[in-house]
Order: structure tokens, then sequence, then C-alpha cells
């Protein structure tokens, strides 16, 4: 029997949340570089001596230039276990990157120091503030000409609302960056460029005001001095308490494509971010070392090839161990599972581990059985609670070429819907139906869907709606009233919550303002 505690002890489990281009991938390279590792998923395993779908999997990388197999990363550094859950950005933005956030213990927040905190990290960072997840952040591209560091870390506070409490300091910028200072330790680390090294010979020198520094670089070095002054009065010093609760950031500077100052956010997540926690359900808080098996869904990767219907559930462990070919339960639909056909995410080049434990993430490759937010567990029945669906930003009116397939067309939105690949919209007012996303990719998917298993052609056209928020009200004659007076922009949602969609951000505020009684929620709980 393996002991449970320890190993939920020694994992870390975080994303990397960040804008475009900013430098997700670049240092996602070098994190793996560290551990050895360079690896993800791809052991797809047979399905009772059938061979499962390795090979679909990589169609659909083909096919949408996604990685399947980059999902989730894990690999070992420093006597532990780290799961990487990636958010895709770009064209692949979808509600699945916001809900990936609610998988973490923590995040890795990486900032483009030329630019600065930009919309997409914003958008992320509301999602993680829900459960209050520590950030470590990484600010990006120091061999460049950079924005002035304290600015950024202004930026951080004013835009973000987190404080900063920066660990190293960089030294000079672009053609003059020589490294950083790191504050804690009172130790100079010299940069050198090159994108190739896997191993820490990073030179270090003792001291700031060690001379050495000022026979190699004085110009800088001075002006390092003088900027830390202004740091110890104008940033905060860092805590591990505020860190842990989410209203303070340790912020490191370096250039992960030269695979520098990766390090130290590698350690300070390790030394310093959480190991998986106890996790809300229905019945009761789950601890991660309960004995009992215990985990939910978070994301569901289905596959593109009409051929192949298969999808790919992914489950977050939150308490017991998992076992290749043990049994639990489906509690939504009361079924037993047979995890023989279970997906890891595990290293290559050493041994297939057959086990997971809380933090880790497996793979159930299923039919379409499975929604998000769907628990799993060895024996006791409850429903984790904390992985909504988020409102949408993007909406299309749904019209379909042939009238006659209306009732094929309700069916796969209601499934879509429930399966959390869309949100579907019926308007309280009106036959058609609205779609609403987070990013356009989940449109597409839809479309496309809709046609291969649904035999659906169906169009997706722009209508004028800003955001929708579910409305709920202790009062239900005053709901009733609300229902009535404003039908013509209320729908209901595939769960059947009522919800306002905003034809613009002063419509909400306005409604907001005639209406206080009504709570209008940015988020929905699972049903
Ligand atoms: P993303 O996943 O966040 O979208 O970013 P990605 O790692 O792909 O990096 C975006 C661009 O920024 C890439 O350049 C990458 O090389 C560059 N980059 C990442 N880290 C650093 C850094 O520390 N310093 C500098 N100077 N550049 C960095 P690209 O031109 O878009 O692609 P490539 O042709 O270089 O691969």
């Amino acid at each position: 029997m393996p002991d449970i505690a320890r190993e939920v002890a020694r994992r870390r489990t975080f994303a990397i949340i960040s804008h475009p281009d900013a430098g997700k991938t670049t240092l996602t390279e070098k994190l793996l570089l560290f551990s050895g590792a360079i690896q993800m998923a791809g052991t797809v395993k047979g399905k009772k001596g059938g061979k499962f779908a390795t090979s679909d999997w990589m169609d659909i990388e083909k096919q949408r230039g996604i990685s399947v197999a980059s999902s989730v990363m894990q690999f070992d550094y420093r006597e532990h276990v780290v799961n990487l859950l990636d958010t895709p950005g770009h064209q692949d933005f979808s509600e699945d990157t916001y809900r990936v956030l609610t998988a973490v213990d923590s995040a890795l927040m990486v900032i483009d120091a030329a630019k600065g905190v930009e919309d997409q990290t914003i958008k992320l960072l509301n999602v993680c503030r829900l459960r209050h997840t520590p950030i470590v952040t990484f600010m990006n591209k120091y061999d460049r000409e950079v924005r002035d560091s304290l600015e950024l870390l202004d930026e951080v506070e004013s835009v973000l609302k987190i404080r900063c409490a920066p660990v190293t300091w960089p030294i000079g910028m672009g053609k003059t960056f020589r490294g950083v200072y790191h504050i804690l330790n009172d130790q100079v680390l010299l940069f050198t460029a090159g994108a190739e090294r896997d191993s820490d010979v990073t030179e270090v020198i003792d001291g700031l005001d060690n001379p050495r520094l000022d026979e190699l670089f004085p110009l800088e070095i001075e002006q390092t001095r003088m900027e830390l002054e202004l740091v110890r009065g104008a940033s905060h010093p860092f805590n591990l308490e505020d860190f842990l609760a989410g209203t303070l950031t340790p912020v490191f500077f370096g250039s992960a494509i030269n695979n520098f100052g990766v390090r130290e956010i590698l350690n300070a997540l390790v030394d310093w971010a959480p190991a998986p926690g106890a996790r809300d359900a229905t019945v009761r808080p789950v601890a991660p070392s309960e004995g009992k098996f215990s985990a939910f869904v978070f994301k569901i990767q289905a596959n593109m090839d009409p051929k192949h219907r298969d999808r790919i559930a992914f489950l977050r462990v939150c308490s017991g161990h998992f076992e290749r070919g043990m049994k639990f339960k489906h509690l939504r639909l009361g079924r037993d599972i047979a995890a023989n056909s279970v997906v890891t995410f595990m290293a290559q080049g050493r041994e297939q581990v057959e086990e997971a434990f809380a933090g880790d993430i497996i793979g159930l490759p299923n039919h379409g059985n499975i929604q998000i937010g769907d628990s799993f567990s060895e024996g006791e029945a409850l429903a984790f609670t904390g992985i909504p669906y988020f409102a949408p930003e993007m909406f299309r009116v749904v019209r379909i070429r042939n009238p006659l397939k209306i009732k094929q067309l309700q069916k796969g939105l209601q499934q879509l819907g429930e399966e959390g690949a869309v949100q579907v919209f019926k308007p309280l007012n009106g036959a058609d139906l609205i779609l609403g996303a987070v990013g356009v990719l989940q449109f597409e998917v839809v479309a496309s869907r809709l046609a291969n298993e649904y035999g659906v052609d169906a169009m997706f056209e722009p209508i004028t709606i800003y955001t929708a928020r579910w409305a709920s009200c202790p009062d239900a004659k005053r709901l009733a009233e609300f229902e009535r007076a404003l039908e013509n922009n209320l729908a209901r949602d595939a769960a059947d919550s009522l919800a306002y969609l905003a034809t613009s951000r002063v419509n909400l505020e306005l409604t907001q303002e005639r209406w206080p009684e009504i709570v209008f929620h940015e988020t929905r709980e699972h049903a």
C-alpha cells in the first residue's frame, strides 16, 4: 500500500497563464529540460488488447494543429512530481482554458516585459482569483529592450490587483542584460545567452556589494543598487502566507529563450506552491490523503475525426490511489467504470507508472457519456463543486439549411451543451437558439461535430450580445417580475438556468442598477 499522504505532499499541479506570445511554450520547454524528461502523454493504452486510438489522437493533432499530447505534462523535479497543465491560447482559446484553472493548485503567470499586462492574462487571472489560487510571476524577455521594471510591478499591482514581492531583480536589459540579483539569497546570477543549456551552469557571485560586480559591469550594477533602494521602499517583502492566500505574488525576472531565471521559478513552485489540498464536494470536503479514490472532470477533448467519435475526459484526482484496472463509479450515471483504458500522462523513458494520486490528471476515453463537472469515486456519492461554466463572451444565432433537421439540431446542441463544448441559450421569446462561447474555436468545433455526428448543416450568424449573466433572486415573486419585464433579453441555458443576455456593457450596468434585488452571476456551477 503506498503512503498516500507522502505522495500527495510531493505533488505540485500548476498551469501557466499568459497572453499569446509572452513565451509560455518556450518556458514550458525549458521547465521540461530541467526535469530531464521532454515528453508528454502519448501513452494511450490498449482497450482490452485492442488498440485504442493513439494514432487517432495524433490525427486530431495534425488536423487541428493542437496538441492533445501536451495538454498535461508530468515530470519529476527534486523528489517532487510536477503536473503542468496547458491553458490553450491563440485560436484554441475556449471555456476549457478557464476550466483548466479549476484543476490546478497554483499558477505561473508569464508576462512579456516589453508589453506588460495584456488582455488574456487579465481574464485568466480573474479566474484564478475565484479560488484564490497562488500565483508566481515571471517577467520574460529581459534579453530585449523592455519596459521599466518598477513600472511593470506597478502595472501588475494596479491592473491585476495583486501585491508584488520581487524575489529577483534584473541587472540591465537588452544588450546590457547582465543577470539578476536574488534578493532573498543576496546573490547575483550572471546572464549568458544560449538557448540550449539544460544544466545549471549559471555563474553566481555572492553579495550585491561584491567588488567583482563593479569590475564586470560598473554601470549596470550601480544602477541596480539604486533601483533596489527604491524597490525596497515601494514593493512588498515575500511572505508565504499571503502568497498561499493569493494576495501576493513572488516576481522573478529572466529570459525563457536563454533558459535564464527558469530554475528559480521551478524552485519557487516546489518550495512555496501548495501541494494538493482538500476539495469541496456536496456532502463534505474531501481530503487528498483519504484512502478512497475520487476525481472530477474539468475538460473534454473531442476527436474531430468523423470515423472516431471517441473523446477523452480529463480527470483531476482528488483523493486516494488510482491504479490501472481498478473499478470506480461514475456518480451521475451510477455506473461502474473499469479503468483499464485510462490514459496517464507520464514522462517518457521510464517505466510506465500505472498509478496516480491527488493532483495528478488521468484521461478517460469515452463515447460521449461524460460531462464537464462529473465526479467519480470508489464509493461514496459525492459531487465535487467549483467547476463552473463561465459567462460567454461571443455569441451566434444558429440557423439550419434544412428545416426538417430541427430535431437533430436540438438533440445535438443539447448534448454538446451538456458536454461543455459550447453554451446553448433558448430565448424566452422566439424560436432561435443562441450559442455562447469564450473562444471562436468552440463554434468551429460545434459546427463540425453537428455535421459529422448529427448530420446537421448549421450556419452560425453574428448577434449583438455583449455577455451573459445568470440571474437569481431569493424573492421568487421579484424574479418572476424580472422575467416578465425583460423577457426579450432573457434565455434559459442547457441546465434550464435563467440567463440575462446583455446587449452592451452599459445595458448590463443599467439593468443591474434597475434590479438591485437580482443577483447577476458571472459563473454557473455545474448542475
Ligand atoms: P507563447 O507560447 O506564449 O505564445 O509564446 P512562445 O513561447 O511561442 O514565444 C513567443 C515568441 O517569443 C517566440 O518568438 C519566442 O522565441 C519568443 N521568446 C520567448 N521567450 C523569449 C525571451 O526570453 N527572449 C526573447 N527575445 N524572445 C523570447 P517568435 O519569433 O514568435 O518565434 P520563433 O520564430 O522565435 O520560434
